[in-house]
């Protein structure tokens, strides 16, 4: 069997980018989705009738529901008013039939050109059902996942009246003290790029005037997953070929698949803060890729411009206009200082024009002037349908991270038929709320806690000990405040002080009972992960640590299953724990999909989409690292003296370089043998490659076999470098990977498609180009793999 694989454009756009050399250097192509026929016609024509206030008012968001920033508050409440007089054109965190159909009726029937609202959402990692967070999607490294993940969150937010989903988060995040890494797709361009597509494409479903479909917004541009020191809201600030390379990659891919709206960031990039920045928002993203959405920005950032202190209100929101932002959330400037400004002749009408044109396109190509109320539905359900499309992309996303045999039992998992008696302990072991991950719109009661996934399976042989909160002393109780509203909603951590040596004390008396341990430790999901959550400590929380060596202690077998919205630090437990699962937050069906790979009923098949550091010291810590003039691959620098002749290689002198699991990296209950890969050509002329586009010119061949005694999925990974370009390219670089089901003793052969597109790189310049050289490619189960061969590219 031959499996032949390449995540890139579907046939429609491959059909529309015939001219290769002119993709390779970002030439716009139109969006078939917003150029529907008649579509800009209905615009203009509307457009002409539109008084300069009515143009603004499109402009226009503001949050009238719950609220998701800072400032809320301050603002008026009387939106009926401002809908009425068309001051407004579009709502964020106003949801349901009867609240959006409230807003709609006076946009629709008071206004006097009678244009729809557009409502829009996080809908992150799905609505009501709840999916593993973005981070673990990728970690699937399965496209088709996060289609599901994306199409689902977009039905039922539809079903709500919300047609516009502030979706997928693209940004590149390579440092896990900044919390929204866990709504990314980890450290990876390409990853991020395959996944960006397949979220965009679960979504708008490459149409957006059908019923089910959202328009998404694919946020933050640019370059936010960057911010200094892992601080959200940072400054960033990098080469423009690094932001092109690796930042901006994701959203390029974004733009291609047809993505409807972007969001703009609020940090700045190299000094210009990116939402008045117009490098990104019109020389990058509509003169190059061709984007003809509109922009939002985030939060009140156009306001926030003047804490970036590039002038005062007037010249800040003037300044955002003129660089390309579209339509101003929260901010409340673009609706009372901009009006003045184009009488005056400071801004012209015609950006004016421009900007309502995008908005305008938008909201016709979901058809909203057509169907702007939603029929009131049936209250969600969490159906056995919607709950096994949860459980099977959650079975997808954890990562065997280790499974070291231990003496007299071999491995621990899978567990099946090993242990009579089973200790679980943890908060979060039974934690409706943390185990669903942040940034969740779907009902933490549905959720389903490991605690009852295994008393399903093992009943009475089930031990639980809590053991300790997710913090400990004050913060408990500060904790239990903010996720249960000050209710004593767990044995550990009410409004008391919790007392963890007690606690500890009794879990340590539990595992005793037991032939085996399982610790389930993690992440408040509210406190520490997402936006606003960065950390500088990324060791486990509160007394989770003491528990865990407390259990240790015991002798007891532990497995270690850590669900956490971002790479901890797990040295300790590496050293220590022979079983650890890396589960993320993994939804609504968590418990189960824990389960199930606990016993073997799904061979675990996620890689890792981020490194796990030794030490959060080594951060940023990504695999596609720049080589140095003094590498120091290969050779152990843990303990070496400090006059050793290897002193002045590029090092810590108190921890390994390596990452402590390697993006990439997962385990399987069977093993996996890899055969040397093959090239179909050995040397290719540049002249063919440069003039391939989106067409390989090369397939790299492998044979993949499942050496062990069990069924089990495979992703394989093709990493490749140049070995000699005119700007230095980093030491390994994924290009390709695929999923590949094997039974035991099957063999399958892979290949990846080689062209432009995983060969370029952008030179000093700053061109996408193909030089002559040497790729080494490498194809293997992780970021380390070995088996190796090389392609030429000749003059
Ligand atoms: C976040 C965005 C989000 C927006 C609306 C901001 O604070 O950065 O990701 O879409 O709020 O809720």
């Amino acid at each position: 069997m031959v499996i032949c694989l390449r995540h890139a454009l579907p046939a429609l756009f491959i059909a529309a980018l015939i001219s290769s050399s002119l993709i390779a250097q970002g030439r716009p192509t139109p969006n078939p989705q917003l150029a529907a026929k008649g579509l800009n016609t209905r615009v203009e024509s509307l457009l002409k009738k539109m008084t300069l206030e009515e143009k603004i008012g499109q402009m226009v968001q503001f949050s009238a529901g719950f609220a998701t920033g800072p400032g809320a508050a301050e603002k008026n409440t009387h939106f009926d008013d401002l809908v009425a007089k068309g001051e407004v054109g579009s709502f964020l965190n106003v949801v349901g039939a009867e609240a959006t159909n409230h807003y709609q009726h006076i946009a629709m029937e008071k206004t006097r050109l009678h244009i729809p609202l557009i409502f829009g959402l996080d809908v992150i990692h799905g609505d009501h059902t709840v999916f593993p967070v973005p981070l673990a999607v990728a970690a699937s490294f399965d496209p088709p996942a996060a289609e599901i993940v994306a199409h689902t969150g977009g039905v039922e937010a539809r079903a709500d009246g919300v047609p516009w989903v502030f979706s997928p988060m693209v940004d590149i995040a390579r440092d896990p003290r900044w919390g929204r890494i866990i709504e990314s797709n980890g450290e990876d361009p390409y990853l991020g790029s395959v996944m960006a597509r397949a979220w965009v494409r679960g979504y708008q479903q490459g149409d957006l005037s059908k019923p089910n479909s959202v328009a998404v917004s694919v946020k933050h541009f640019a370059a936010y997953g960057a911010a200094i020191a892992g601080r959200d809201y940072n400054a960033t600030d990098m080469s423009e070929i690094t932001l092109r390379q690796v930042y901006l990659e994701p959203y390029r891919a974004a733009v291609e698949e047809g993505a409807a709206t972007m969001m703009s960031s609020f940090n700045s990039i190299n000094g210009v803060p990116a939402t008045a920045n117009p490098f990104t928002l019109t020389q990058i993203l509509r003169k190059e890729w061709g984007f003809d959405g509109f922009v939002v920005s985030d939060w009140g950032a156009v306001k926030e411009l003047i804490n970036h202190s590039i002038g005062d209100g007037p010249t800040v929101a003037r300044k955002a206009l003129m660089a390309g932002l579209d339509m101003d959330m929260e901010g409340n400037l673009y609706g009372t200082v901009i009006a003045q400004q184009v009488r005056s002749g400071k801004i012209p009408e015609s950006v004016i024009d421009e900007a309502v044109r995008r908005i305008l396109r938008v909201k016709f190509a979901l058809g909203l002037f057509e169907h702007p109320y939603v029929e009131p539905g049936p209250a969600y359900e969490p159906t056995a349908e919607k709950r096994a499309l949860a459980r099977k992309v959650a079975d997808e996303t954890l990562v065997l991270l280790k499974n070291d045999p231990v003496e007299g039992v071999g491995a621990l998992l899978p567990m099946t038929g090993k242990a009579k008696k089973v200790a679980l302990m943890g908060p979060m072991a039974d934690n409706q709320r943390d185990i669903i991950g942040s940034w969740s719109q779907g009902d933490p009661k549905n959720a389903v806690t490991l605690r009852k996934a295994l008393s399903e399976r093992l009943g009475d042989g089930l031990l639980y000990a809590e053991g300790c909160g997710l913090l400990s002393g004050q913060d408990a109780v500060t904790l239990n405040k903010v996720n249960f509203g000050g209710s004593v909603a767990s044995a550990v951590g009410g409004n008391e002080v919790p007392d963890d040596d007690q606690t500890i004390a009794a879990a340590v008396e539990t595992a005793k009972q037991a032939d085996v341990a399982i610790l389930a430790l993690g992440e408040s999901a509210n406190w520490m992960e997402g936006e606003a959550s960065s950390r500088v400590h990324l060791g486990f929380t509160g007394s989770q640590e003491k528990l865990l060596e407390a259990v240790v202690a015991t002798g007891k077998p532990v497995i270690l299953v850590v669900m956490a919205g971002r790479p901890l630090e797990l040295k300790w437990a590496a050293e220590h724990v022979p079983a650890i699962l890396e589960a993320w937050s993994p939804g609504m069906e968590g418990g189960h999909a824990i389960a199930d790979v606990l016993f073997g009923d799904v061979n675990p098949s996620g890689k890792l989409p981020s490194s796990l550091p030794r030490a959060v010291g080594q951060e940023p810590l990504y695999y596609a690292q720049m080589p140095t003039g003094r590498p120091a691959t290969g050779v152990d620098l843990s303990h070496i003296p400090t006059d050793s002749p290897s002193k002045f290689v590029s090092r810590y002198v108190d921890e390994e370089n390596s990452a402590l699991f390697p993006f990439g990296w997962g385990l399987s209950y069977t093993r996996f043998s890899y055969s040397k890969p093959t090239v179909s050509r050995e040397s290719v002329p540049l002249k063919e490659v440069l003039a391939s586009g989106h067409s390989p010119v090369v397939k790299v061949g492998v044979d993949v076999k499942n050496t062990g005694s069990v069924a089990g999925t495979e992703v394989v990974q093709m990493y490749i470098r140049n070995t000699d370009a005119s700007v230095e390219q980093p030491v390994r670089e994924l290009k390709g990977f695929a999923r590949v089901q094997l039974a035991p003793g099957e063999s399958k052969h892979v290949e990846f498609p080689l062209g432009f597109d995983e060969l370029n790189f952008y030179n000093v310049e700053v061109k996408r180009t193909v030089e002559p050289t040497t790729y080494k490619i490498w194809v293997g189960g992780s970021s380390l793999a070995t088996e190796e061969t090389s392609l030429q590219i000749v003059e």
